[in-house]
């Protein structure tokens, strides 16, 4: 016996050092932990427990069946994070630069089926050079089995994808599926064809940086939900972010016992500006509301003129959507449209309550707007709102106007409590434009036309710049002082923790893709 355990712990040994120490000292001078030292920081200590760490691939071509490593590129296995069982796969760049094979392909869709029948949470640290090249189809087939069961998760189990390498080809499209992606500044990047590709074919010069580097992602196209300035502090937000959520769908996300004090925020009664169209920072009003610092914001870069994002409110778990007054005065366009839908439907998939702060002056106008398909991207905020059973709780501090007020959480779209602070302005249109239309005739035939729109600018602004035609409705349940807004709030998640709400019988809804 004695021998047989040596000859495992020689193979166990093997296994660490994965594709060998000069590899090993190659990544760590790039400012790369290795797939071990990811996993190492990830999980609670002493919890990960490793499957199948004596896999080896099984091609022969191109000399590869003198090249194997035991794992074949990929760690994988189970462990804690804040005592609760996740599920992890790490890339291993050391080993043929992380490259997919068939077996590891296999490795990662093992896990994906246990933690999908178990679950619980998975969690995917990339690091790959895409397809192992000398395998060709079976790596292709490898990626379309785990694209096929990170679908069939989707809703189910939380699934995180932290981009700590290349991530190209093919490979970019299991982490757009998954729930959530971070990239780390610097060394990662994602595209579907890196520069060399790109000059050929559109003779377009660029680094994998501006084509797929992590800002690029958080700013411009919205890949990516977080730019992390370094690998710890992805694994650190990898952590955040569980830390609101249920382990599936059909559990709860963790409460945090609060005993009610002196709940009452005097500061936010002088939060909005005199003048309507001065802009505020929308994150004051959200952190006086929420509990002390537990704001983490989603997206942050992307789409700036809607905020949302994970916090506690009296210890529960919610999902803040909220109109940004001071990026283009918080009006909805195609970006922020579909940030905030994703964000809605994720909520409402994973038993998140969603609280909506609405500040909105309408959606924007606009050749481009209209022609890159507004029409289609706005409804899919509608759409995600309508059809989100959780309990959904809205506080319109100020503007509410025209379709952006029925699609920012209104009461018709089955919001539960709508609040209104006195602030708020609830009509068709703002009150200039209203009165230049409805009161055309009025004022052509006026002797002095700038009066004559001013007064009657006024006149619409009386009767409608204000919660109570909205309120006398039964639009809004309560025009409240700001000063309580967050004592209502949590009085009105608690009075909605127990909502039942199912959707009519059906195979899918059809969202407008
Ligand atoms: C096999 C690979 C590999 C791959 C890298 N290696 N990518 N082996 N298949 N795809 C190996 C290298 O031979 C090298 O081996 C080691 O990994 C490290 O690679 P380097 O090139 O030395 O590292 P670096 O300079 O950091 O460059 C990393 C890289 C580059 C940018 C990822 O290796 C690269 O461009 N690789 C090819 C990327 C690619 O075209 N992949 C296929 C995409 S198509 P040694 O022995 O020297 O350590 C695809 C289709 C999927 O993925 C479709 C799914 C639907």
């Amino acid at each position: 016996m004695v021998d047989k355990l040596k000859i495992l712990e020689q193979k166990k040994a093997e296994a660490l050092i994965g594709g060998g120490q000069n590899r090993i000292d190659a990544q760590h001078k790039k400012a790369k932990l290795t797939a071990r030292e990811r996993i190492h920081f990830l999980l609670d200590e002493g919890t990960f427990e490793e499957i199948g760490m004596l896999v080896l691939h099984r091609s022969n071509d191109f000399g590869l069946d003198k090249e194997k490593y035991l794992g074949d590129g990929v760690v994988t296995g189970y462990g804690n994070i804040n005592g609760r069982l996740t599920y992890v796969y790490s890339q291993d760049f050391t080993v043929f630069g992380g490259s997919l094979s068939e077996t590891h392909a296999e490795k990662i869709c093992k896990i994906m089926d246990l933690a999908l029948k178990n679950g619980a949470p998975i969690i995917g640290l990339n690091d790959s050079g895409g397809a192992r090249i000398q395998e060709g189809v079976v790596s292709l087939g490898g990626y379309a089995d785990i694209f096929f069961r990170n679908v069939r998760s989707s809703g189910v189990i939380p699934q995180l994808s932290a981009i700590m390498g290349p991530c190209a080809g093919g490979a970019v499209y299991s982490p757009a599926i998954t729930d959530f992606i971070l990239m780390v500044e610097n060394t990662s990047y994602m595209f579907v064809t890196g520069p060399n590709v790109v000059k050929t074919v559109t003779h377009e010069e660029v680094t994998s940086e501006e084509l797929g580097g992590a800002i690029t992602h958080a700013t411009k196209s919205g890949v990516t939900h977080f730019a992390c300035a370094n690998e710890l502090e992805a694994i650190n937000y990898l952590k955040k972010i569980l830390s609101f959520l249920p382990q599936n769908c059909e559990d709860e996300p963790p409460f945090l016992q609060y005993s009610i004090g002196n709940e009452s925020r005097p500061d936010l009664n002088s939060i909005i500006p005199s003048n309507a169209n001065q802009p505020y920072d929308i994150r004051e009003v959200i952190e006086k509301v929420i509990d002390n610092d537990t704001f983490f914001e989603v997206h942050k870069l992307f789409a700036e003129n809607i905020v949302v994002g994970f916090a506690r409110l009296a210890g529960r778990s919610i999902g803040i959507v909220a109109n940004q007054p001071s990026v283009l005065a918080g009006v909805l366009d195609i970006h922020s449209s579909t940030k905030a839908a994703r964000f809605v439907r994720f909520c409402d998939s994973f038993n998140i309550p969603l609280l909506v702060f609405e500040d909105v002056p309408g959606f924007l106008p606009g050749t481009d707007q209209e022609w890159n398909a507004i029409i289609t991207n706005g409804a899919k905020l509608l759409y995600a709102f309508s059809e989100a059973t959780v309990p959904r709780i809205t506080v319109i501090t100020r503007k509410a106007y025209g379709g952006a007020y029925d699609v920012m959480n209104s009461k018709h779209i089955g919001a539960d409590m709508n609040y209104a602070w006195p602030s708020a302005e609830i009509a068709v249109m703002g009150a200039k434009g209203a009165a230049e239309i409805i009161f055309k005739n009025d004022i052509a035939s006026s002797k002095d036309k700038v009066s004559k729109l001013k007064e009657k600018e006024s006149e619409y602004q009386t009767m409608f710049a204000n919660p109570y035609r909205a309120a006398e409705r039964g639009f809004i349940d309560e025009v409240i002082k700001p000063e309580d807004t967050r004592i209502k709030l949590i009085k009105a998640f608690k009075m909605l923790e127990n909502k039942v709400d199912v959707l009519p019988k059906k195979k899918h809804g059809n969202i407008p893709l």
